[in-house]
């Protein structure tokens, strides 16, 4: 959820292969809205791994990917491409958002942009509700006038704020996002399984008419567990989101040899040191 340093070294080094290669360049994203989303395309990845490793995990059931605030990786070995999808972080990183609307200045507008990282936790976008519709309304809903479309405020547990902003953003702008989009952490038992169930069936309820995205879900490392449990936990969450006809997009928080902070768990990672996958990734991206 939160760091960028190795990506960004990661892209120096592809973006100066390619020029010397002449791989080619990932295609707008456009390509996978196309398609349409079914229970197989769902899968992505919230990006934080060297972009080295790109091709070797950006592929199976794996169509798209994001980051909470860097660009898109700009080659992926001319092997593969998926969907890169922006996110707005909020207010306190509008370098990054300029940088972001450069990108959409020279390759065209993006079919999705994911809205502020997490309203409800303090080190993340941390805003109240009249500040989260503000902030969309201002920097998000031109967007949206264009024909792309603009998830909700990213949060990881507080629905009553997301239900508020929504309200705001509905009464004094006259606007509504496009799609839910949400985080969770928990536990990998089965009582965590039945926690993450009932907070995703809230949601849907809050917003009955919205597809949801699912943009990080793992394990904590507070809450221990073997890897044999988070790998069942992650099994089982994804296969549950997978029934769900109103999930549209699901990015477990693993795409990482080692977590951006300590908050996730090591755990729910898709990649060893080496850059070699795991039995976590394996199962991701080919077993529905
Ligand atoms: C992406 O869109 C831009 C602007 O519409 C276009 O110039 C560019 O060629 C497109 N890139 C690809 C790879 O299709
Ligand atoms: C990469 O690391 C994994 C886990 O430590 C190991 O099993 C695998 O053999 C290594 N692969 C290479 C090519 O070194």
């Amino acid at each position: 959820m939160r760091f960028s340093g190795s990506f960004l070294a990661g892209v120096a080094t592809i973006t100066a292969a390619a020029l010397s290669t002449g791989a080619t360049l990932l295609p707008n994203a456009t390509s996978l809205s196309e398609r349409g989303t079914t229970s197989s395309t769902k899968r992505g990845l919230a990006w934080a791994a060297d972009s080295r490793w790109a091709p070797t995990i950006a592929k199976g059931m794996i169509n798209w990917y994001w980051h909470w605030e860097d660009g898109p990786l700009t080659v992926l070995n001319g092997q593969v491409a998926i969907e890169y999808v922006p996110c707005y972080w909020g207010p306190r990183k509008s370098s990054q958002w300029s940088q972001r609307k450069a990108e959409f200045s020279k390759n065209g507008l993006p079919a999705y942009i994911l809205a502020q990282n997490e309203i409800d936790v303090s080190s993340q976008a941390n805003q109240g509700a009249s500040d989260a519709a503000a902030t969309w309304a201002k920097s998000l809903a031109p967007y949206q006038a264009q024909g792309v479309k603009i998830t909700s405020p990213q949060i990881v547990w507080n629905v009553k704020l997301l239900q508020e902003t929504a309200s705001i953003l509905k009464s004094q702008y006259g606007l509504e996002w496009d799609v839910t989009a949400i985080h969770w952490y928990g536990g990998s038992d089965s009582k965590s399984l039945a926690s993450f169930k009932s907070y995703v069936q809230k949601v849907r309820s809050a917003f009955p008419n919205k597809p949801i995205w699912v943009t990080e879900l793992g394990v904590t490392t507070a809450s221990g567990g073997t890897q044999d449990q988070v790998k069942t936990f992650h099994m089982n969450a994804i296969r549950w989101l997978n029934s769900l006809g109103y999930v549209d997009r699901v990015s477990w928080f693993g795409c990482f040899a080692t977590p951006p902070d300590n908050y996730g768990s090591k755990l729910n990672r898709f990649f060893n040191s080496n850059g070699s996958l795991r039995g976590l990734a394996y199962w991701y991206m080919y077993t529905s």
